[in-house]
């Protein structure tokens, strides 16, 4: 058997306030292979962007562990953590937080020149492909100001996958789009998964979750249930456009079964 991308044990996350302590996370194992696309799922307040801050090294665990490549993020230094952030993984929040003065060519190229091993030629080259692929290419010298939410999103996610990385994480990633432009950031996001990228992703909507090959459902930082589903392409060529409908019927129906 495979061994983990990334796998996490007896993960517990607690916050003190005041002197109360609140037990945000408790007791989740989880494993995360390479191909997968999870969707976490679950009530606000339940703990899935902790959990994704604490399997990403952006957070440290109260305890437990999280072992990426088999080394134990928690027992890292800093220093040692941000290397495999810049290195290893792919982030995309609700607001994609461009740089301002940046124009969206360097906004998605910048963070790439971090990438160990590659020229900046081959960097611009990346960003160059990136911004054809996000349908920016018109656009691409533009700053945020003047790009529209859905472009600058668009732009977010390209920045999130310019260093090849290993693992993308995103959290809630359409949550500030329209329709349309929700669709086409799943679209892009499904195309690298596609293509083989590993892919978690923290999401309230059902539409974003059909996407995924895992859907785990989160209450009160434990994780309660989780449904499998075929390769979205699968879905949507074995029964043509009716498909993503009978996917969200099904992924709806297991959420009320939880309760959701
Ligand atoms: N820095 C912090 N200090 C204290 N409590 C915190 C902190 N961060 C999160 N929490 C608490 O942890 C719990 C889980 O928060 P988290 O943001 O992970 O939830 P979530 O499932 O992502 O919710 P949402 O769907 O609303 O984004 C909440 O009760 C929150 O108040
Ligand atoms: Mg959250």
């Amino acid at each position: 058997m495979t061994a983990p991308l990334l796998s996490v044990r007896r993960l517990a996350k607690s916050y003190a306030t005041d002197g109360v302590q609140t037990h945000v996370l408790a007791d989740i194992d989880l494993d995360l292979f390479a191909g997968d696309f999870v969707a976490v799922m679950g009530p606000s307040g339940s703990g899935k962007s902790t959990l994704l801050y604490c399997m990403s090294g952006m957070d440290a665990p109260t305890s437990g562990e999280v072992r990426f490549r088999n080394r134990d993020l928690a027992k890292l230094p800093e220093r040692d953590i941000a290397e495999v952030r810049a290195q290893h993984f792919g982030f995309v929040f609700q607001q994609a937080n461009l740089v301002s003065n940046l124009t969206l060519f360097e906004n998605i190229a910048v963070p790439g020149y971090l990438k160990n091993g590659r020229s900046p030629a081959q960097t611009q080259k990346v960003a160059r492909g990136l911004v054809e692929r996000m349908g920016l290419a018109a656009d691409a010298h533009h700053l945020p100001s003047q790009a529209s939410g859905g472009q600058q999103q668009r732009c977010a996610v390209a920045r999130s996958v310019v260093n090849e990385p290993d693992i993308l994480f995103a959290d809630e990633p359409t949550g500030a789009l329209n329709r349309a432009n929700t669709l086409e950031v799943l679209d892009l996001i499904g195309g690298f998964h596609a293509k083989g990228q590993t892919v978690c992703m923290v999401t309230h909507d059902v539409r974003c979750a059909v996407r995924a090959t895992r859907v785990l459902y989160l209450e009160d930082g434990a994780i309660k249930g989780e449904l499998a589903l075929p390769p979205w392409s699968e879905a949507v060529n074995a029964t043509g456009n009716a498909s993503p409908k009978a996917r969200e019927a099904q992924v709806n129906a297991w959420l009320s079964s939880l309760a959701w």
